[in-house]
């Protein structure tokens, strides 16, 4: 059972998840939390990782460190996407193993499920199909980590949870154009339109449909893994490795989503669908109710949750420029 002294190893605590995860345990009075940056500790480095958690003592784990990216980034580097991510995951998995860990949360996502998956997607779809082409890499790398988690809990009996995630969009998320996710993308380029009077060209047809959560929320469904009683979990999974959705529910499509952003924005140019652009899959949301049986459910709707984002990204742009 986790307790607040607990030694808590939060990997990637810099990115959108990691520091929204940060953010939640410090609030909670965790005190044993432990962090290092990725140039003091490069998570590729086996010898170095291994190093670390024999001196850090670490109990938990949660692995929120990842090579991430946006549908260009993902089809541009697809070398580094794959190998990165499966050095990273396998370090971490097997130090969690080594050092009997008492538990270890890996996150898969949303996009790893195959490309016709039916909707809304169940857990046990995984490996049910083909892959999405433009992240293949990163969806092959992630289904290894699913896998390995997998071996480990059921070879070795340790504690790991995988869980799956939707798109997720926050305030501390990559907001470049070219390498960024589709919300703070769509905010970059609906902010730099306003800025120079100019309407915003939004890639695809604007018609697919995704689901989007609130990064906080993804912390919540952490926490509630990381709290959750074994017993609890048994009476779910019995002698399967607990692999949990985190989503919604709710689908909203790309064309109104640009309407929303623009809307919040108070932009007054044109929106400009480039039909040229690969849409990727029509639909893709998940059920997620398996995770809301273990007592979580989101709580920031889609509006209220980009106004937020809206806003601090504004002030930094608006900072910046200055
Ligand atoms: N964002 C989403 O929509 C989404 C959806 C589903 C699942 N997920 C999953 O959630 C997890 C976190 O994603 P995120 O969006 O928070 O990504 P992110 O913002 O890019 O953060 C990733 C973190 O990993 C760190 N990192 C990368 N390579 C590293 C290395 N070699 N050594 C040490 N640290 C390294 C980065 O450090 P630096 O900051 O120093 O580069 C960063 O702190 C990933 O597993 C991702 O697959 C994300």
């Amino acid at each position: 059972m986790i307790k607040k002294k607990s030694r808590i190893f939060i990997a990637g605590h810099n990115g959108l998840v990691g520091s929204s995860v940060l953010g939640l345990l410090k609030k909670k009075n965790y005190s044993n939390l432990i962090i290092e940056n990725k140039r003091n500790l490069d998570l590729r480095n086996y010898h170095n990782v291994d190093k670390f958690f024999k001196k850090k003592k670490i109990e938990f784990l949660i692995i929120c460190a990842a090579r991430v990216g946006g549908i260009m980034a993902n089809s541009k580097y697809p070398t580094e996407f794959l190998l990165e991510n499966l050095q990273i995951q396998n370090n971490l998995l097997t130090c969690a193993n080594k050092y009997n860990l008492k538990r270890t949360i890996f996150l898969g996502s949303s996009c790893i499920y195959p490309k016709y998956s039916k909707t809304p997607i169940k857990e046990n779809n995984l490996l049910n199909g083909k892959l999405e082409k433009t992240n293949e890499a990163y969806a092959l790398a992630k289904i290894a980590g699913i896998k390995l988690s997998q071996f480990i809990y059921s070879q070795y009996g340790k504690d790991i949870i995988c869980l799956m995630p939707t798109n997720i969009y926050g305030t501390n998320d990559n907001f470049q154009e070219k390498t960024g996710h589709v919300i703070p993308g769509l905010i970059t380029k609906f902010l730099k339109a306003k800025r120079n009077r100019k309407d915003v060209e939004v890639l695809g047809t604007g018609k697919p449909l995704r689901e989007f959560l609130h990064v906080d929320d993804l912390s919540n469904a952490i926490y509630v893994s990381l709290k959750i009683s074994k017993k609890k979990l048994k009476k779910i999974f019995d002698s399967e490795l607990p692999l949990l959705n985190v989503g919604t529910g709710q689908n909203i499509s790309i064309k109104n989503l640009a309407n929303l952003i623009s809307k919040i924005i108070n932009f007054k140019g044109k929106i400009l669908f480039n039909k040229q652009f690969p849409d990727g899959t029509y639909k893709k949301n998940l059920d997620s109710r398996l995770m809301r049986k273990l007592g979580w459910s989101p709580k920031i709707k889609l509006k209220e949750g980009l106004e937020k984002v809206i806003s601090k990204r504004y002030q930094k742009v608006k900072r910046a420029n200055r």
